[in-house]
């Protein structure tokens, strides 16, 4: 099954519940948060206030990508303002394995995300564990970058690896996708579909249609 997750970085915050109300009546399954505490990545975004007073706007899946390092001290938070599904990286989490757990008690999805050059072997004894991995297809930080080519490759890797151990876990990607490249995305093993620029810029309903449309 797949699954389109627009990141609500690149809406426009002024008018949030319209956007989300936007890809929700269009058709989207998830939304994409970006959380950035501006250590991990250079910016920050936005954190539990905004996602707790969003939470009412929708009932599509929460899907919560913490750009944080450290992400175990806020896992209750998180669960506490809506998150259905958390993300953290692997870069940032000293015991991966105890944050995982820690997300996976509160009886929320987890999963992990590697950066661009982050080797999919880090995944190797963790993967049975996880809800999802998400692979980062540009350096995370900031909407509207470009595609980095070599990430499509590493989804294939990831689907072998998943497929190898008869797993059926979902494979996030996130980061400069677009109409354009979402097929490719799609064949290499890719379910859950990440767009932000894409999605809210222009014609928000059309452009989520057309993912969708995509995505059958
Ligand atoms: C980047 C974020 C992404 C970002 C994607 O650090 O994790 O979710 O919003 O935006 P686009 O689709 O514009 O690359
Ligand atoms: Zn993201």
């Amino acid at each position: 099954m797949n699954y389109l997750s627009p990141s609500i970085l690149s809406a426009d915050f002024s008018c949030l519940r319209e956007q989300i109300q936007l890809i929700d009546t269009a058709g989207a399954e998830y939304v994409h948060i970006d959380v950035m505490d501006g250590a991990f990545v250079p910016s920050i975004s936005f954190g539990m206030p905004v996602i707790q007073s969003i939470r009412c706007c929708t009932d599509k899946v929460f899907d919560v990508h913490l750009m944080v390092e450290e992400p175990i001290r806020y896992v209750k938070e998180f669960v506490d303002c809506g998150a259905d599904l958390i993300t953290v990286h692997a870069e940032a989490c000293v015991h991966l394995d105890r944050t995982i757990e820690a997300i996976q008690e509160k009886g929320v999805r987890a999963a992990v995300a590697l950066n661009p050059a982050t080797d999919l072997g880090v995944l190797k004894y963790i993967l049975p564990k996880l809800d999802m991995v998400l692979l980062m297809t540009v350096n995370p930080g900031f909407g509207g970058q470009k595609f980095i080519p070599y990430t499509l490759e590493k989804v294939r890797e990831l689907k072998h690896m998943v497929d190898n151990q008869g797993l059926s876990i979902d494979i996030e990607v996130d980061g400069g996708v677009t109409l354009s490249n979402v097929k490719e995305l799609l064949d290499a093993g890719a379910n859950v579909i990440v767009s932000g620029s894409s999605v809210f810029r222009g014609n928000v309903s059309e452009n989520v249609k057309n993912f969708l449309k995509l995505m059958e």
